[in-house]
């Protein structure tokens, strides 16, 4: 067995009990930082994620010479230079791991009048930017890519774009958000149309900022020339971190874990919906409304499952989750389907194939196909090797994984949780009880 000092060990639970308020939420985290550093004036963002991936868009924007500090509260006050006030960084721009941060970039870099190459790592210069690539340049943006399709990406902006109606192949809120933000410097309408509604983040934030959108079903319209206000935006739990702790609560007996102040958007709540066709029903208590995002306190206790089919539909609403309900499907009774998640291949690493063969280090049932999954439940688990590949959702379904599984898993690479929930082992030991 290969225990290095990135990798964890995770012992049974006996089960979770008591609060927790997940980590911010990194899509609207991301968001914050882009519109505030693009509106004229102080804005603040309430609760950030303070966490890799948004590290990395805030560094960005102070290479583009924005500039924030952090209160006493944890807050970040961030000094927007107005939709035209960006200047030139002095060095290529590092996005890391963060695939939000390249591709919103890529939209507002497009409309600035300079030069700018978006650097990331391994893992994120071996995704497709093609799909953002296309668009700006059928607005007018010079962009080169490895292959016309990998980062770096050199970005030559123009201003004004010209305005163009864009049909994505694949529902993506960052191909969305991308072609909306370069719509802001265009000459026109520019329209973006994806083929399921994938989360509706930028469309809110934007309402929220000033900005007039014509929204007809998945099809989005922007006028260019409107610029965002500064604001205070208030960053909610965010549900796809949550996730980890509503299934290990589910799967574990005798847990009851209360998740507080968790964003339930509809564009995102797909976890919910499919753990209600396992046969569980999350209660959501204090239902409000916070900065044009819906909240909730989820109370979770566990509860048998059952297997579920998962249909191509439902996916934007889910993406980010599948890996973890992959792991909640080892467990249920029954055969669970799922479909029309090729996407998952494109992700931080390819999670159809390492959820495949990660589990089945385990015990589990599971077949990898092109677009899918398998899973064939309920199957005891037994704690392994398992290897999260550098993904943080890969290491934290693992995690619950070992929570589940007889004996002792060891997480290889699980410091990348530090990309999106860097409190993830601490909030654990918080809330589990050991097997006595
Ligand atoms: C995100 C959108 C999703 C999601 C990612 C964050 C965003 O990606 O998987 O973790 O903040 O817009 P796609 O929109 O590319 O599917």
């Amino acid at each position: 067995m290969t225990v290095t000092t990135t990798s964890r060990i995770i012992h049974p639970a006996g089960n979770l009990k008591g609060e927790l308020i997940p980590p911010p939420d990194k899509s609207i985290t991301h968001r914050a930082v882009i519109f505030a550093s693009l509106a004229s004036g102080p804005s603040r963002v309430v609760r950030p994620l303070i966490a890799d991936d948004c590290e990395r868009t805030a560094e960005a924007f102070r290479s583009l010479g924005v500039s924030m500090e952090t209160d006493r509260r944890g807050d970040w006050i961030i000094l927007g230079k107005g939709m035209n006030g960006l200047e030139r960084p002095a060095e290529s721009v590092y996005c890391g791991n963060s695939g939000t941060t390249m591709r919103l970039l890529t939209g507002v870099l497009s409309g600035q009048p300079f030069e700018v190459t978006l650097m990331g790592d391994a893992s994120l210069s071996r995704r497709p930017m093609d799909r953002v690539v296309l668009p700006v340049r059928q607005m007018g943006a010079q962009v080169r890519a490895q292959d016309n399709k990998f980062a770096p990406l050199v970005i030559q902006g123009k201003r004004p774009l010209d305005a163009m109606e864009w049909k994505t192949p694949v529902a993506s809120a960052q191909v969305k958000s991308c072609v909306l933000l370069a719509g802001l410097y265009a000459d026109g309408v520019t329209v973006v149309e994806e083929p399921y509604q994938s989360r509706d983040h930028t469309e809110r934030m934007m309402s929220a900022a000033g900005i007039q959108l014509d929204i007809q079903g998945t099809r989005v319209g922007i006028r260019g020339g409107q610029s965002l206000q500064p604001r205070e935006w208030v960053v909610p739990s965010d549900l796809s971190s949550a996730a980890f702790f509503i299934v290990a609560s589910l799967l574990l007996p005798g847990s009851e874990v209360l998740l507080r102040n968790v964003g339930v958007n509809p564009t995102r709540d797909g976890l919910l919906e499919v753990m209600q066709q396992m046969g569980v029903l999350i209660k959501r208590n204090d239902q409000r409304v916070i900065g044009g995002e819906p909240i909730a306190d989820l109370l979770v206790t566990h509860s048998p499952l059952k297997s579920v089919k998962i249909e191509p539909e439902i996916m934007p609403r889910l993406i980010d989750e599948i890996p973890i309900i992959a792991v909640a499907a080892t467990q249920a009774e029954g055969i669970t389907e799922i479909r029309g998640a090729q996407e998952l291949r494109v992700k931080e690493s390819d999670r159809l194939a390492h959820c495949t063969t990660e589990l089945r280090k385990m015990g589990a049932h599971i077949e990898e196909r092109p677009d899918g999954l398998v899973i064939e439940g309920p199957t005891p688990l037994i704690g392994a090797t398992v290897n999260s590949f550098e993904d943080h959702r890969m290491a934290m379904s693992l995690a619950v994984a070992g929570l589940i599984a007889r004996g002792e898993t060891v997480i290889q690479n699980a410091d990348c949780v530090d990309i999106s929930f860097p409190t993830f082992w601490d909030d654990l030991e918080k809330l589990r009880n050991r097997v006595v």
